[in-house]
């Protein structure tokens, strides 16, 4: 492990447009599953069932009963030593975006200014009959299905459902950051979700150096992935941040 983050240090130490990538894996050691890892959220719920707007709209209750478990998992979550490392590199004015598919607000929380939430996030909840908007923290947390205070309606968190659309501001400024960026972090996601997925391809058409972290290798690791860094991303990516200091001085 050391040697590559060697390498990835020498490559961020010298990048002027780095961005990164990060998925469900970053925030497993701030003790929220992972989706695909054994144990993960879509073992216990198919997401084709409980996961896809088409379902929503059939049976918004099924879809809360998942929904709850889901944000309630991230309440008592706190950013772990990763989402603080990404933080410092943004500090450090190397790290310019990041782009999450996480809907857990903790890069935010850990300090990240730039962070586009390619998912939506849960934090806001809405009406798919008017399109009123709410904030969550406007219902009361005691596992009380949300309603629109205009027509009743069961309300929707504004998380990207499957069979939804990437919000067009999250959809744009990605692949502006991807396109013009020279080194892309890709941290805890097992790149299996389109259009996310295609994020670090196009980083790599603009010849970006592509430097990936995960447990375990992924459809990115033998193709476009130039640094492969094993391990969990509470550990390495603090020892990279401190390679990297290391190398500016
Ligand atoms: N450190 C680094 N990587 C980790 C760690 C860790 N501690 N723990 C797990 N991982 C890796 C796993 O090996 C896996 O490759 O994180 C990845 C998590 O993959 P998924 O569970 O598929 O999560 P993600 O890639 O974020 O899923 C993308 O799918 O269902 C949708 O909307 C959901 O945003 C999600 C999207």
């Amino acid at each position: 492990m050391e040697e590559t983050i060697q390498r990835a240090a020498e490559i961020i130490s010298k990048s002027k447009h780095l961005i990164a990538l990060t998925g469900a894996g970053i925030s497993v050691e701030s003790g929220i599953p992972d989706f695909r890892s054994s144990g993960g959220l879509w073992e216990k719920y198919d997401p084709m069932v409980y996961a896809h707007i088409d379902s929503f709209r059939r049976s918004p209750e099924m879809v809360w009963e998942m929904i709850f478990e889901m944000v309630g998992m991230t309440k008592q979550a706190k950013p772990n030593t990763a989402h603080s490392a990404l933080a410092e590199l943004e500090k450090m004015g190397l790290l310019k975006a990041i782009i999450t598919q996480n809907i857990d607000n903790l890069h935010q929380e850990a300090g990240s200014r730039n962070v586009i939430e390619y998912h939506g996030n849960a934090h806001v909840l809405q009406c798919l009959r008017c399109n009123a908007e709410y904030s969550i923290d406007e219902y009361p947390d005691d596992g009380t299905i949300p309603k629109c205070r205009s027509c009743n309606e069961i309300l929707k968190p504004g998380v990207v459902f499957f069979g939804e659309i990437i919000p067009e501001d999250a959809l744009m400024e990605s692949q502006m950051l991807a396109g013009s960026s020279d080194a892309i972090l890709v941290v805890g996601t097992s790149a299996v979700v389109y259009p996310a997925s295609n994020i670090p391809y196009m980083a790599k058409q603009n010849r970006a150096a592509v430097i990936e972290m995960n447990l375990e290798h992924t459809g990115l690791t033998g193709s476009i992935t130039d640094v492969f860094i094993e391990g969990s991303a509470g550990i390495t990516l603090p020892k990279l941040v401190e390679q990297v200091k290391a190398l500016i001085g």
